[in-house]
């Protein structure tokens, strides 16, 4: 008996990795503050349960496989305070945004076909690519560039005769890069001259600062046919565990295939999408005070890591991650240090290696991405230890 070459080639999720070592470092009573998973602390808000309470059937019955009405009806209007027009019709609601980016791929890509994805990138991308026969081909950026990739010149290199499309996450996992509509528009041209699709991973829409404008691919009628938006309500709405997201799209063949996966996975959790619907429905008031509660902790981090001497970082404009380079010779061996070594105050810090963002081999050993989903308080603590941590380990 053997496995598919397929799933031997795929990877555990470097985020979780070391989750094992700070797990003993905890068994042996250090404390520690985890930098290292995207998953939010704030109030799922309670019109979710609301929701799901008020529901009133006899049976758990499956649900359309392109999602509850309802559930489509709300984003639909979701999009309209953005002046994007997405119908019923042009709405698929998946399990997460994770699902809606592995029916993507399964419909876009023959097997070897490119996708192009600047790095360093969201590591699941590597598993939804390999599911669909496909290739990551990256766009490399840098730290000391802000990980900046909306340049025609660097997105053309990596054009061969197999690519398929170029996928963009805005507001980015793990930079926190947010593009401009500008941007986005030359990203098109890009696609548009070599007919590539555009896959818009925009989970963290509304997580842009400094007074940024939301942006989104969706707001470019000149793409519209080929513009693939991801959405879902795991960080938007703190529901990570909800598992809901979609596919909202224009092209009507690729929904209408798209819709033959859809089909063959039957639907989405029927009584998450209902809760979902009331979460779609909330006030702008809710964005803006999440916002100001992740622009405020963006704020700390930053200004904690610049007390560190040898940090390379530009302050990210969006989602809540930040990812920098460490005056260290290797992170994940700094890591290692961290949970098995070091502590202050019986204390200790984890954070995610970027190694593992990086397609490129040997890229990211020196950067490290930080989720600022604790509070301000917290997170300060966990970058300070970040700073006493790397004294002491360069000072063995
Ligand atoms: C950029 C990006 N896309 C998609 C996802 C998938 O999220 P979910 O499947 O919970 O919607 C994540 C989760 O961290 C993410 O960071």
């Amino acid at each position: 008996m053997n496995l598919s070459s397929k799933v031997l080639s795929m990877q555990h999720s470097p985020i979780r990795k070391f989750n094992p070592i700070a797990q003993k470092a905890k068994d042996a009573g250090k404390k520690v503050y985890h930098l290292n998973i995207g998953q939010p602390d704030i109030e799922t808000p309670p019109c979710f349960m609301e929701a799901i309470r008020g529901f009133d059937e006899n049976v758990i019955a499956y649900a359309e496989s392109g999602g509850v009405t309802l559930l489509q009806d709300a984003i639909s209007d979701y999009f309209k305070q953005y002046n994007m027009e997405f119908g019923r019709d042009n709405i698929i609601i998946t399990n997460g945004g994770s699902e809606a980016l592995s029916m993507i791929f399964i419909s876009l890509l023959n097997p070897g076909d490119e996708v192009l994805i600047p790095e360093p990138f969201y590591t699941n991308y590597h598993t939804f690519a390999t599911m669909a026969d496909g290739v990551v081909v990256p766009i490399t950026t840098t730290p000391e560039e802000g990980y900046h990739y909306a340049d025609a010149q660097k997105i053309e290199a990596a054009i061969t005769p197999k690519t398929k499309a170029i996928c963009c996450i805005s507001p980015g996992n793990p930079t926190g890069n947010v593009l401009t509509l500008d941007e986005m528009k030359l990203i098109g041209q890009v696609a548009k001259k070599h007919d590539l699709w555009i896959i818009a991973d925009e989970v963290y829409r509304e997580f842009a600062y400094d007074n940024r404008e939301v942006t989104s691919f969706g707001m470019l009628k000149e793409l519209e046919d080929r513009v693939i938006l991801v959405d879902s309500v795991s960080k938007r709405f703190s529901a990570c565990g909800a598992r809901i997201g979609c596919i909202a799209a224009k092209n009507k063949e690729l929904l209408d295939n798209l819709m033959k996966i859809a089909q063959g996975r039957l639907c989405s959790p029927t009584v998450e999408q209902i809760g979902a619907a009331a979460l779609y429905k909330l006030p702008k008031s809710y964005y803006d005070e999440v916002r100001a509660e992740y622009e405020g902790r963006r704020d700390v981090v930053y200004e904690e890591l610049m007390k560190i001497p040898g940090v390379v970082c530009r302050k990210p404009g969006g989602a809540f991650y930040l990812t920098a380079k460490l005056p260290v010779d290797d992170v994940e061996n700094f890591l290692m240090f961290l949970l098995t070594e070091f502590e202050d105050k019986g204390e200790t810090v984890m954070f995610a290696p970027a190694e593992g963002f990086y397609a490129t081999p040997g890229l990211g050993r020196e950067e490290m991405r930080i989720a600022y989903v604790l509070n301000k308080k917290d997170m300060a603590r966990g970058v300070e230890l970040i700073r006493l941590g790397i004294e002491a380990y360069n000072n063995r």
